[in-house]
């Protein structure tokens, strides 16, 4: 099956991965209702075309703290690419690099930030990072971010802890031998290698390693250590919007993890219009959850985004085709994206604005 769809990507990707593997990409917290939210909530707004419109070349070229990329898209951060295919990130970062997409590497990725920079040395690539209480790590880290020429960081601030993730519980899920947080020392990441029923290994090593203390204040002193622009990533009230642009903060990602953390949790394109009304028009505003198709990623255009980020369906293709297959992922999230802009007589971004956009109050279809 050549597949058409993201969802068949999911399908042939669920054909390949062991079970308790595909429940740790597929998963949520809690009764995953937020997870379920992402999904239908693109569904709750339609598309306004325009008709007779010339539409002979649209262009959904951008760029993006200084990066061109081919769409306004990119790959969320997520860990150990490994668990998909061997290549792991490498293979991420090629596809990214082909498709023109931005490419956010984990903290938890398994091949090192040198390793992903020199197998697509071209592409624009963020690092994410997790408040470690491990401080002297944590700077490490935006060290060779830097020497590596990654062009901006992320922190991920809805995690205090990892969320409570029943099917990671029930499996017990724990990393296999032979893979690792690649860039970060092994003393710091063995508990997620330990499994016990009931348990899951990411959250134990979470609740070990992550400072839940953290507060506005101790944003100066990353701030302080590095000249690359600072994303914060899990953002989701006007509120916070604001205190991270006071705080020194270049750009938001309005994100609810993938639905893997708070479960009730709003999903992103519910908030996303205040955030983006809080926070000045040079401050970028990502959005990433339950984007599914090139339709979706034109609808958070059109409620501000300046970009969306794409999770769950790379590491699909990555599970059944290595970087091909994330490259298909991507390629195709670009077409239907496109495909939207000529269908919809909306040519370039700039006509995807929130005229583009009615809401639609069924949840059906
Ligand atoms: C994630 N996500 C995530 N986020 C983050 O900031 N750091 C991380 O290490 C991870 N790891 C991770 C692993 C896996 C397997 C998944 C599925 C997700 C969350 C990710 O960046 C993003 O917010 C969501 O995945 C986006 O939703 P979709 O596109 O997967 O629905």
């Amino acid at each position: 099956m050549v597949p058409l769809t993201l969802a068949e990507h999911g399908e042939l990707a669920k054909g390949r991965l062991p079970a308790v593997i595909w429940d740790f990409f597929e998963g949520g917290a809690g009764a995953e209702w937020s997870r379920r939210a992402n999904l239908a909530a693109w569904r709750r707004h339609v598309l306004r075309p325009r008709v007779l419109v010339d539409v002979s070349a649209p262009d959904c070229g951008t760029e993006l703290f200084g990066d061109r990329l081919a769409a306004p898209f990119g790959v969320a951060p997520m860990a150990y690419h490994q668990l998909a295919h061997p290549d792991g990130e490498c293979a991420t970062a090629r596809a990214a690099s082909e498709a023109g997409a931005l490419l956010i590497v984990s903290i938890f990725a398994s091949r090192t930030l040198e390793q992903i920079a020199a197998a697509a040395p071209g592409a624009a690539r963020w690092l994410q990072l997790y408040w470690l209480r491990d401080r002297e790590a944590l700077t490490a880290l935006v060290r060779r971010a830097e020497q590596a020429d990654y062009r901006a960081l992320v922190l991920t601030v809805d995690a205090p802890k990892v969320g409570r993730r029943l099917r990671d519980l029930r499996n017990a899920f724990a990393l296999p031998a032979g893979l690792a947080a690649a860039n970060l020392d092994a003393e710091l990441t063995s508990s997620a290698r330990q499994s016990a029923t009931g348990r899951s290994g990411i959250e134990e090593h979470s609740r070990q390693q992550f400072d839940p203390s953290i507060t506005w204040a101790d944003l100066a002193w990353l701030r302080q250590r590095t000249r690359l622009p600072l994303v914060l990533k899990g953002v989701l009230t006007a509120e916070d919007a604001r205190l991270a642009v006071e705080h020194g903060v270049d750009g938001l990602i309005v994100s609810n993890h993938g639905g893997r953390q708070l479960d009730g949790a709003p999903p992103a394109p519910a908030v996303l219009p205040e955030i983006v009304d809080a926070v000045p028009a040079d401050h970028p505003v990502l959005v990433d959850g339950g984007l599914r198709h090139g339709t979706d990623l034109a609808k958070a255009l059109a409620l501000g985004a300046r970009a969306a980020l794409v999770g769950r369906p790379v590491l699909w293709g990555l599970a059944h085709g290595g970087a091909d297959g994330a490259r298909a992922v991507l390629d195709l999230v670009r077409e239907e994206l496109l495909d939207t802009m000529v269908l919809a007589g909306r040519p370039t971004l700039a006509d995807l604005d929130r005229d583009a956009l009615a809401p639609w109050p069924a949840t059906a279809a």
